[in-house]
């Protein structure tokens, strides 16, 4: 295994540049399920993720492979139902993968996710939806079997906003009978490129990143060149990473518009930022302000940039406090932080920061993905050395994060581990 060791205490300086965004990718891949010519992306970051999507792409027919130049094809072949586990137990969203095959073959095998770090994650809200568009589902030896004629359009209300329920959903109506709609849906903006992938493809989505969307199904889907967007948690954590170390950091390709509610956060928080249409400026920062956070879904402070939020709470003047309002389950980053010398205590689904005048190294053990970023966040303004165990969590959402921290002056080493 390996680990990262981090001498912390350097301000960052220079450029960051932000990857394709990995959410926003592993639907949009699956999609090549639906189309009958091959699909061209362009923007994939390269992640353990990824490359679990081609592998699985692959077992279910389609021919998918990663180019010299970076980009991916997948051209289409003959359709097989089952995801096994071995793949679906490593990457959750495989599960996406159940509406591309009931509208392409009318059935599916999907193993079940399961739990996970973060809290249960049931996936009854797509099921629901399915079956109002025609399909039946058994549960079976630890696997969803699924099942339909054919699918035909529904009108569908979420009964919670759910990124993948409504983005299985889009892939499945746009290739079913007739008009289906989508209320309570999520409006995240990996949602919006995955339907303008679609849209690109032949589909007719309308509504995207409003909570009714639109879909009149077609016959038939192409392929086509598509370039993902940009990571706007990758870019959230380097602004959060480049205000901790009161560094000054030009990052590129930042999805501003879909950044929103932590850019406004931080200049809460008090960080002064130039902004432009695809970059953000982070100017040297003073000691920052606590502040009060709840995550939300989309366009409200997304929980998948709140335990990076809480490291720069830990350092900032003052009380903050952060309610988890999406996932349970997903403080396991606090007492690591605590293990660096934060003030952090836990109550019903709120964690109440104290700032601290420092952070001190420590080893820590990264247990989730986001939660790994907030212990690499955390050593980089920490004094003395920081060694962030159990990366493969973080190399699972970030490429080459220690590549791209040096780059920009970090003191930052990969290096093997016996944990
Ligand atoms: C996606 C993101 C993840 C992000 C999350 C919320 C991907 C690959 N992952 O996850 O990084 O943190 O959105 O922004 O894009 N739920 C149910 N039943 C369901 C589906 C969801 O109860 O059928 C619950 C979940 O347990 C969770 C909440 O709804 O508490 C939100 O989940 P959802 O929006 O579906 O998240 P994911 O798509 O899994």
């Amino acid at each position: 295994m390996e680990k990262l060791v981090i001498h912390g205490g350097r301000p960052l300086k220079g450029v960051l540049q932000v990857s394709g965004s990995k959410n926003a990718a592993l639907p949009i891949m699956f999609a090549s399920i639906l189309v009958d010519s091959p699909m061209h992306y362009s923007n994939v970051p390269r992640l353990r993720d990824i490359q679990t999507t081609i592998k699985l792409l692959n077992i279910l027919g389609c021919k998918a492979e990663r180019g010299d130049d970076g980009d991916i094809v997948v051209a289409p072949g003959s359709l097989a139902p089952e995801a096994p586990y071995d793949l679906v137990k490593t990457m959750r969203a495989s599960v996406l993968v159940l509406g591309p095959l009931l509208a392409r073959l009318g059935r599916a095998r999907v193993a079940l996710p399961g739990g996970c770090a973060i809290g249960a994650r049931p996936v009854d809200q797509h099921l629901k939806a399915l079956e109002k568009m025609g399909a039946v589902f058994d549960l079976a030896e630890g696997y969803i079997e699924g099942r339909c004629k054919a699918l035909h359009g529904a009108d569908i209300t979420f009964d919670i906003p759910t990124v993948g329920g409504t983005e299985n959903l889009l892939m499945a109506a746009s290739l079913a009978r007739g008009e289906t709609i989508l209320r309570n849906a999520a409006r995240e903006p990996e949602i919006v490129d995955l339907a303008r992938c679609l849209n690109a493809c032949g589909a007719k989505i309308s509504g995207q990143g409003s909570d009714v969307i639109h879909i009149q199904g077609v016959e038939r889907l192409h392929g086509c060149s598509y370039r993902v967007m940009p990571d706007r948690i990758e870019a959230g954590t380097f602004l959060v990473a480049a205000a901790i170390t009161r560094g000054e950091v030009l990052i590129k390709d930042c999805p501003v518009a879909e950044l929103a509610a932590t850019l406004a956060k931080l200049r809460e928080m008090g960080l002064t930022m130039e902004i432009g249409d695809d970059w953000v400026r982070v100017l040297p920062a003073g000691r920052l302000r606590g502040v009060d956070a709840a995550t939300r879904p989309h366009p409200g402070f997304p929980t998948d940039m709140q335990a990076q939020i809480m490291a720069l709470m830990t350092l900032a003047e003052g009380s903050s406090s952060i309610e988890e309002t999406i996932f349970e389950n997903r403080f396991m980053h606090v007492p690591e932080l605590n293990r660096m010398g934060a003030d952090i205590r836990l109550s019903s689904g709120k964690a109440l920061v104290r700032g601290v005048d420092a952070l001190a190294g420590a080893p820590v053990m990264a247990s989730d993905l986001r939660a790994s970023a907030s212990l690499v966040i955390a050593g980089l303004a920490a004094k003395g050395v920081t060694e962030v165990q159990r990366i493969y969590h973080l190399d699972r959402g970030y490429e080459c994060i220690e590549e791209k921290l040096r780059a920009a002056g970090a003191d930052i080493i990969r290096a093997s581990s016996a944990l």
